[in-house]
């Protein structure tokens, strides 16, 4: 076989295999591959037909936009196309193409370009006369597409009756899309009735949209940013993009604020490299950066090929999804019994790293998205969140898989788990499981609590495996002779390591009742414990009531601290660090200023220096409120790691100021807000 009939074969398969993507992704809403995988068969397609251009034909999926429209919605056809847009996949790519654009333009560099964010949605065409809506359609096949007027009409950004002094005919062209916020709540919602979860926003927005109920539709809360102007009859003389953006805005539309003018491609690539970054903190997902030539004069001068305008171009983000096998699932055992389903995954690159195993949070989860060891998964790994898979591709479901069961035993010490009413994690009763026993000596050895150097994860597993440690007490008795005399350990570091748990004695009290792992008991609650009770005899001989009473403490952590203590077991241990001869002596008790009096401090995430009880008492302790959600009365939101996507969208809506964790911890000393 020649190369050219081997071109033509291929060209074929690819044709085919991109026309049912098309299909599941635009008609059933439930795409078969991610979208960089379908990027690259279009990539392949349309190599080969540059490669071999008599194999170009007028209904090849590169010369066509989109899906066909279904029969179910009354067909649309679009005044104007809507088109899509070709993509760059790197800044080589990028400069290309603004190097092509100057040789249209006799060798002149654009002068101006319109950065934008490219949103992970559905385009529609929004048409009003004289103010009015009267339509709004999706994309389809560029050229005809559906009637979604009573859907989109139940859309909240989307005005009825545009403001100001409109164009007697304006079709407004945007992106229809679902908030994360919005999509995590809907998820939520389907976990709690026991319904299976939806995969992501953009294919929920798009089944949305495409609601026959248009009262389905509201349920949903769907969004849009418009960005482009189709057909316009009237209205002011507009010379650039940007312009349209103000005009856009005049009449009411929504219109993102995170675009830019610049002048060089240079300028476009930082713009870029900027939200590859801030694209985490976004309330939505975006899949891209648009960026288009600012001067009309010149987008009509350098026109459209068949498919898309060749004065834009979309420069594809790093994919954030993924398909790979899931090869297993399995349980992880926490240091507080907490049993956590993981995937065992075949390794994929996916939001910057390679990644083996997935979370899956809990039972429930599992269930909801029904994944099977042997499915062929999606795997979303955003930023610095933990890699979690999203659900299965059933179409690739091998026949016969079955459904996988929680397991009824933990995996280490073989007790029968338990699930305790209203929580969503199961857990191992076991206190003496040894994964129990090695998470809790890990923490109290870390930083923060006792902090001994030189005492890491590898060799507290030695220790408890060899039978040396079976509790925190016994880290302050270790036979430092039979260390000596194991592999791995010269006498130096033998030496440190006694030195280091020698120092340990002294740390404050507080430290090492953050280190004894007590429930709600984070370093600042330790600390408050400490200097409330001037001892730990006092402490050990208070009732619940006493405990609570301490400012900045309450009924839940004065329970849990109290009954720690009653456990006999725990008092056990105390009884060694006693002997050991460590600090059971608080600092001495100083007023807490209330700086917070007054004043609402909602978070959100994980900080650094602070457990998520610390942050309550650190508040609380200085007379602030901090309720568990964003509103009017909020006086700041502090942003920790991971932040919950409905906060942050609700501050950013209610101009609420978000505070990073040094900006907090300012807060706390001084009450006063940043400059
Ligand atoms: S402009 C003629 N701007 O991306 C140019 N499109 O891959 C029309 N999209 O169909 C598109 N954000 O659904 C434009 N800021 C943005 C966009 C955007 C998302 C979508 C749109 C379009 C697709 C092309």
């Amino acid at each position: 076989m020649t190369n050219h009939d081997e071109a033509a074969e291929r060209v074929q398969v690819l044709r085919d295999e991109i026309a049912q993507h098309n299909y599941a992704y635009h008609d059933a809403d439930a795409p078969l591959i991610p979208d960089s995988a379908y990027d690259k068969l279009v990539r392949e397609l349309q190599d080969l037909e540059a490669e071999h251009p008599d194999l170009v034909t007028a209904d090849s999926p590169t010369q066509l936009v989109g899906a066909t429209p279904t029969t179910s919605f009354a067909p649309v056809t679009h005044r104007q196309r809507m088109m899509s847009l070709d993509n760059a996949f790197d800044a080589d790519e990028l400069r290309e193409w603004a190097a092509k654009l100057a040789r249209s333009l006799d060798g002149q560099a654009v002068p101006a370009y319109v950065c934008e964010l490219k949103f992970d949605g559905l385009a529609v065409s929004i048409r009003y006369e004289n103010g009015e809506l009267v339509q709004a359609a999706t994309r389809g096949n560029g050229k005809v597409g559906e009637d979604v007027t009573h859907n989109v009409r139940t859309i909240a950004d989307v005005p009825q009756t545009l403001k100001g002094d409109p164009p007697a005919v304006i079709e407004v062209r945007g992106e229809v899309y679902l908030s994360l916020a919005n999509f995590e709540a809907l998820n939520a919602a389907q976990i709690e009735a026991g319904e299976k979860t939806y995969v992501n926003p953009r294919n929920t927005a798009a089944g949305a949209l495409r609601q026959k109920d248009p009262t389905v539709t509201a349920s949903r809360n769907l969004s849009f940013w418009s960005y482009q102007l189709g057909e316009v009859e009237g209205g002011p003389e507009l010379t650039t993009h940007h312009e349209t953006f103000e005009l856009l805005k005049s009449l009411g539309l929504p219109v993102n604020d995170h675009s830019r003018v610049v002048s060089t491609v240079d300028e476009v690539l930082a713009f870029i490299a900027e939200y590859e970054t801030a694209r985490h903190d976004l309330p939505y997902d975006i899949d891209g950066i648009v960026t288009k030539v600012d001067s009309l004069a010149m987008q009509n001068s350098l026109g459209f090929t068949a498919k898309a305008p060749r004065w834009a171009i979309a420069y594809k983000l790093p994919p954030e999804e993924q398909t790979t096998t899931l090869l297993d699932i399995e349980v992880s055992v926490g240091a507080g019994g907490q049993v956590t389903p993981f995937a065992r995954l075949d390794p994929v690159f996916v939001g910057g790293s390679t990644v083996g195993t997935a979370t899956l949070h809990n039972q429930d989860q599992v269930k909801a998205k029904d994944v099977r060891p042997g499915d062929t998964v999606i795997v979303r790994k955003a930023g610095d969140v933990i890699p979690e898979v999203v659900g299965p591709v059933l179409s690739e479901r091998p026949k016969g898989l079955k459904p996988w069961v929680f397991p009824t035993e933990c995996p280490v010490c073989s007790t029968k788990l338990i699930r305790p009413e209203g929580e969503a994690r199961n857990r191992c009763p076991n206190y003496q499981c040894p994964q129990q026993v090695r998470g809790r000596i890990e923490h109290f050895v870390s930083r923060g609590a006792m902090d001994i150097e030189g005492f890491g994860e590898s060799r507290v597993d030695l220790f408890v495996s060899e039978g040396m440690l079976a509790d925190v007490g016994d880290i302050y008795s270790l036979d430092f002779e039979r260390i000596g005399a194991m592999e791995g350990f010269g006498q130096t570091s033998v030496d440190n390591l006694a030195s280091a748990i020698e120092i340990s004695k002294e740390r404050p009290l507080g430290n090492m009742l953050f280190g004894l792992r007590i429930q709600h008991v984070g370093s600042t609650v330790g600390e408050t414990l400490a200097a409330g009770f001037g001892n730990l005899d006092n402490l050990m001989a208070a009732s619940v009531e006493q405990i609570a009473e301490i400012e900045g403490l309450g009924p839940i952590i004065a329970e849990s601290v109290h009954r720690w203590f009653a456990e006999p077991a725990n008092v056990a241990v105390i009884d060694k660090l006693r002997a050991a001869g460590l600090n059971l002596e608080g600092p001495e008790v100083e007023d807490v200023a209330q700086t917070l009096e007054g004043l609402v401090v909602v978070v959100s995430g994980g900080l650094e220096g602070f457990s998520r009880d610390d942050v309550q008492t650190a508040i609380k302790s200085r007379g602030g409120k901090s309720p568990g959600s964003v509103s009017k009365k909020t006086t700041a939101l502090v942003v920790g790691e991971n932040p919950g996507a409905s906060k942050l969208s609700k501050a950013e809506e209610l101009g609420i100021p978000q505070l990073d964790e040094a900006q907090f911890v300012e807060l706390l000393a001084s009450g006063k807000l940043p400059e």
